[in-house]
């Protein structure tokens, strides 16, 4: 395992926070949460998704509701468009496989509005697969540890670090891995004066202790 991997991971098991998600392997809670977790903040999102998986405690039961019932709950969350497409995913879901989660990444990659980023926290989390995740955290993190100046939003750059990504997710454990990443960039390696004095990653960091730089990553063209 790369340092990276082996201190995120040990940040990790001592400081994660306990979610609700983080304590299920069950597909459907994980897509659940993570369709909301994209737009939303951990604190506003906790209590949707809390509402949404008693209203609806397995997946079938989500695709036979009318939109109208799914709609009312997502009430407040915005990005409305999420509640309809998870709906008709779960439609979808029902119809093709027979109400279960599909189980391999590529058969998750190809449900209605699931892309890399949500197929690699489904496969990880629910089914121990080593996809990375890739998200706002991850490219923050990566560009400033490894001090990597290619812009996140050309095709080349999105390549660059997901097999960066790919490359540094443990076969053992990913699920750690990926919810370690996506914790440190919500906790430590924080958008704006993250506080290099107290990161585990401080001696081996690229950008640690350098305020211009870390102002600077990840780059954007624009
Ligand atoms: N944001 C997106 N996915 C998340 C997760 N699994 N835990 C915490 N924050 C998240």
């Amino acid at each position: 395992m790369t340092d990276f991997a082996l201190l995120i991971s040990d940040w990790y098991r001592l400081n994660a926070r306990e979610l609700p998600w983080r304590s299920t392997k069950n597909a459907y809670f994980i897509w659940l949460s993570e369709v909301i977790l994209q737009q939303t903040r951990v604190d506003q999102g906790m209590k949707y998704y809390l509402n949404l998986i008693e209203n609806y405690p397995n997946l079938k039961q989500l695709a036979d509701a009318d939109e109208e019932s799914i709609l009312k709950l997502w009430q407040g969350l915005g990005y409305y468009s999420r509640a309809r497409n998870l709906h008709k995913t779960a439609q979808q879901v029902r119809d093709e496989y027979q109400g279960e989660f599909p189980k391999t990444y590529s058969e998750i990659i190809q449900l209605k509005g699931i892309g890399p980023y949500t197929a690699a926290a489904i496969s990880s989390f629910a089914f121990d697969l080593p996809h990375a995740v890739v998200d706002g955290n991850v490219y923050r993190i990566l560009s400033r540890y490894y001090g990597i100046d290619e812009p996140i939003d050309s095709t080349q750059g999105k390549k660059t670090f997901q097999a960066l990504a790919d490359s540094l997710i443990p076969s053992s454990d990913p699920a750690l891995f990926n919810q370690a990443i996506m914790e440190f960039g919500a906790m430590q390696c924080i958008p704006n004066n993250p506080n290099c004095e107290s990161c585990v990653l401080n001696q081996s960091c690229f950008s640690a202790f350098n305020s211009e730089l870390i102002k600077k990553l990840p780059i954007k063209k624009g």
